[in-house]
């Protein structure tokens, strides 16, 4: 996968080489570049904002450098072309649904936009020659698209095929589509069997796989019923007779 990423502050984006995302791009399963936007400025200033039209607070990014940033970037006879990711609070909710159709790219382009955002026309303009979407991390305003960017690579690139050593816990964890479908992780547990006087659950001592797996999924279900209604809400039609049950029962 390529990665391309326009910000101000591409310093901001020193973090993506750390790590395990560092060492996928070692390993050649990604290639990453942070370009800095005031590159595709030609004033003094290099002047990326400007003051709304119509008025109001904070200042919008103007459209000229980031016109010249795409058109760059991805040249009109680019084929396939990249997938745009305008990071904004404005944007789709970002979730491991997506997470997982954007690892299936090969090619992320993520505007980071300053101040109130960019000029609508700018995204007008690229959606007719590329995909794109706005995209937010949550109903939260960061200063800048830079730390959202960040959160939805890292989700990304941890799914590309070959980036995990086991890729079992993929299937495991909480928002996995996979077979717990959508439910928040089970309590866990490691060495040693009692700490601080408190023990583990017995029956994750038992070596009894089937009842392990029911007492994890009942766990899921009452945790993620407890803190995330919402999600249960959702996946209330895809619960089977064992599951209503787990979430009838007062814990044991
Ligand atoms: N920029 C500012 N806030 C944001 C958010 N919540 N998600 C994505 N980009 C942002």
């Amino acid at each position: 996968m390529r990665i391309d990423i326009v910000s101000i502050f591409p310093e901001y984006l020193a973090p993506l080489g750390l790590s395990l995302v560092g060492k996928a791009q070692q390993v050649g399963l990604l290639e990453v570049h942070a370009h800095e936007l005031r590159q595709w400025t030609h004033d003094r200033h290099r002047t990326v904002d400007d003051t709304p039209y119509g008025g109001g607070a904070g200042m919008v990014m103007r459209p000229e450098p980031w016109g010249e940033a795409l058109d760059a970037l991805a040249p009109a006879d680019a084929e396939p072309p990249p997938r745009l990711l305008v990071m904004t609070p404005s944007g789709r909710r970002f979730d491991q649904r997506l997470a997982e159709e954007l690892a299936g790219e090969p090619w992320l382009l993520f505007a980071c936009a300053r101040y109130e955002g960019l000029d609508q026309r700018v995204v007008d303009h690229a959606a007719a020659r590329m995909p794109v979407d706005d995209v937010s991390i949550g109903d939260y305003v960061l200063n800048g698209g830079e730390a959202a960017a960040l959160v939805v690579i890292e989700t990304v690139v941890r799914l590309l095929p070959g980036f995990l050593g086991n890729p079992e816990s993929l299937r495991e964890e909480s928002h996995s589509t996979g077979e717990r479908g959508g439910l928040l992780e089970y309590p866990l547990y490691t060495k040693p069997a009692e700490w601080r006087g408190l023990r583990v659950p017995e029956v994750l001592l038992s070596g009894h796989h089937g009842q392990v797996a029911r007492w994890r999924r009942d766990q899921a279900l009452r945790r993620t019923a407890q803190r995330r209604p919402d999600l249960i809400d959702r996946l209330r039609d895809d619960l089977d007779p064992a599951d209503l049950d787990a979430l009838d029962r007062p814990e044991d």
